[in-house]
Parts: C-alpha cells; structure tokens; sequence
C-alpha cells in the first residue's frame, strides 16, 4: 500500500495502474474510518483492480461553527485498518495541496440540496460536491463509492456527475449499522455511554415510519407521526428534522407514491447524527 499526499504521484500512480490495465475505484472519505467506510472498501476491491481512499477532511463542507476543528483524525488507525482491507493507494492531501490559493470555482447542485440537511448546513452541499469533483478529476476511476447513509449526499453526487457528463460510475452501497440498528458514523465517537444507548432512537423511529408504510399509510404527516411518537420517548435527543422525502428530488411529499426516504437528524447535546430508510413504493 502506498501513501501518497501530492496531486502528482497520485496521479503518476494511477497512472501506473492505468497502464498494466488495471481499473480503478476511488472511495473517498474523512478518515475517522469504521465499518462502514470498510464495507465501501471491500465492495470497490471486489469490483477493481486498483483500490484508491483518499482521507481528507475537507475545510469547504464544514460551516461557521461545526466541528471541523474537533473532527476527529486517527491517521495512524486508518491506514492500518485500509492495510488490512488491501487497499492499494491512500491519498490523503494537507488543506494547502488541494486549495493552494482559496478556490474560486465551486459546484452547485440545485433543488436536491435544499431541504433536509442542506437547508441546516448552508454551503454544506457545495462544499461536498466540489472537493468530490476535484477528487474524480484528480484520480479519475473507472467507479466511486458512496454510503446510502447519507443519502442527500449520494443523491447530490449522482446529480452532479450525470450533468457534468463526468465519465466514473457512481455505486451506492448499503447503510451498515451497529447490532442495535445505530448507523455507524465517525461522529458517534463523540457520544458518552448514555448518549450512545439514546442515539439508537433514531434508528427506532424511522423504522415506526417505515412500518407505517408497511401497514398501508401513505399521508406523510400520519406516517411521520409514528416517528415523533419514538422520538418523544427521549427528552435527550432534539429533533433536527424528519421528513419523508422523494428518493429523487429529496424533496418531501405530502403523500406515498412512488420511493421515498424517511429522513431524519437529531441532535444529542453537540452531537448531530443522520440516518435515512428507502421504502421503493409498490
Ligand atoms: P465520510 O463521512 O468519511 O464518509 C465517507 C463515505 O462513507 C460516504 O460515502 C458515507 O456515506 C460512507 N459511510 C459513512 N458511514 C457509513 C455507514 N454506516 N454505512 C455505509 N456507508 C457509510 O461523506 C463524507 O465522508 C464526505 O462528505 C466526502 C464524500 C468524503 C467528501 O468530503
């Protein structure tokens, strides 16, 4: 495995790779990795021959405020842990190597970034689509991964590749989740004990919303309320938002018919966890 931290040699490896005619995955991440991000990485080494991660935690998509200063950077662990899942190339730029003088261009996916996460996280979106832009430019693969996890996010990203015509495959690959149903996340390391056991309430009421679904209802505020009840059980955890959401537009429905997403962020003290389940409609 080869750790590479310029623009250049990531190129020339690549590059390198391209030559022996080998195809190539890039799974881009923010470090802080766990087995969610492995589950992405194990998918891209079935499915390729050159397996690239790029660890960077990228100043754009944080806003006033978050927590870009404390996210956590566990370098060390995650190269072990990308060693141990074969992974053939690291990319993980300094600040500076990707945005030498400030950047000056940035990507805007429209209407799929303005309700739900993009509507709490100003500028969120634009930052994400931009450094994913410069990051497919950068190592140009054959296929990138993304988590359902983060469904907006996946949705923005599949927008913004089709539109700019950008030649990579976009593969979504499943939410991993803890036995109790808690979606993995870097940020979950920020919960104490406590908090840990309340975030699964998350998980919890979107399933009562899921069930909903299952049991016929297709008025989004009655299928929603079955959500509010599960999270009313909490006085810990604070509503962000939860909306049912068309699969496509990420915008909310006002009744079922067609795949939907049940969306959901809450807030436990500082810490602010998403999570999202697919319902494809009949
Ligand atoms: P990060 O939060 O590190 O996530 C990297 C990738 O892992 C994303 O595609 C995310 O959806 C996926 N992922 C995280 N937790 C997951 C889980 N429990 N199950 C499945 N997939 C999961 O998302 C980002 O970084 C950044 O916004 C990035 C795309 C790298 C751009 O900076």
């Amino acid at each position: 495995m080869q750790v590479i931290k310029t623009i250049r040699e990531i190129r020339e490896a690549v590059y390198t790779a391209r030559q022996a005619g080998k195809t190539v995955a890039l799974v881009p991440t923010m470090g802080a990795l766990h087995e969610g991000h492995g589950h992405l990485i194990e998918r891209a080494r079935r499915e390729s021959e050159t397996v690239v991660v790029s660890i960077f935690v990228n100043p754009l998509q944080f806003g006033p405020g978050e927590d870009y200063g404390r996210y956590p950077r566990t370098l060390d662990s995650d190269l072990d842990f990308c060693q141990s899942l074969d992974v053939d190339l690291i990319f993980c730029p300094d600040p500076p190597e990707l945005y030498p003088q400030g950047q000056k261009t940035f990507v805007e996916v429209d209407e799929i970034p303005r309700e739900l996460c993009g509507r709490s996280r100003p500028g969120h979106f634009r930052g994400v689509a931009t450094v994913v832009l410069k990051l497919l430019n950068i190592v140009q693969p054959d296929r990138a991964y993304f988590g359902e996890k983060d469904a907006q996010q996946l949705r923005v990203i599949e927008q913004m590749t089709a539109d700019l015509n950008v030649p990579v495959e976009i593969v979504a690959v499943p939410t991993v989740r803890e036995p109790d149903g808690l979606a993995i996340s870097s940020r979950n390391r920020y919960l104490s004990p406590d908090q840990r056991q309340s975030a699964t309430v998350l998980y919890r009421a979107l399933n009562a919303a899921h069930q909903a679904l299952c049991a016929g209802e297709r008025e989004s505020v009655k299928v929603l309320a079955a959500s509010q009840a599960v999270l009313d059980q909490d006085p810990i955890v604070r509503k962000e938002y939860l909306e049912v959401v068309d699969a496509g537009s990420m915008s909310p429905v006002t009744t079922v018919n067609g795949p939907v997403r049940i969306a959901g962020a809450v807030w436990i003290e500082k810490t602010r966890l998403i999570d999202n389940l697919y319902w494809k409609g009949e």
